[in-house]
């Protein structure tokens, strides 16, 4: 045999093995309860917004577990809701940044 025919044959041997890897994978859903949300949001004006554009990556822990004080209010919050959107992509509407904003500064 010709050596490129040999390489050949082994560069088949190397994918049907590859091949049926993938194919023996059992790909079983998996059924499993998560426990039961226990992070909420204080009570406050704008509440609903802040919910529906704050809640959908990340629990409302990471809200109240930030940094409180004097020195914590409107910058920081804007800071924060400007990060969600150009860092992590959040899709939040222009008119609402200063809603959630004001909401966050007063409550936290
Ligand atoms: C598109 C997804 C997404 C949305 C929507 C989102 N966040 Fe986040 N947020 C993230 C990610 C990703 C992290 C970083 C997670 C980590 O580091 O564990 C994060 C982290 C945080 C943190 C922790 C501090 C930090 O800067 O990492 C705070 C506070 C926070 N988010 C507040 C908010 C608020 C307020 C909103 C609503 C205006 C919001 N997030 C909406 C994705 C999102």
């Amino acid at each position: 045999m010709k050596r490129s025919t040999i390489v050949a044959a082994r560069a088949l041997v190397v994918m049907s093995i590859v091949g049926c890897n993938i194919v023996e994978v059992n790909a079983r859903p998996v059924s499993y309860k998560l426990p039961d949300e226990t992070a909420a949001f204080k009570p406050g004006s704008n509440l609903e917004i802040v919910q529906s554009n704050c809640t959908a990556c990340h629990s409302a822990d990471y809200i109240k577990t930030q940094p409180q004080g004097p020195k914590f209010k409107k910058d920081f919050w804007q800071a924060e809701v400007t990060k969600m959107i150009k860092v992590y992509g959040a899709p939040i509407e222009d008119e609402d940044v200063g809603r959630i904003v004001d909401y966050l500064s007063q409550t936290y």
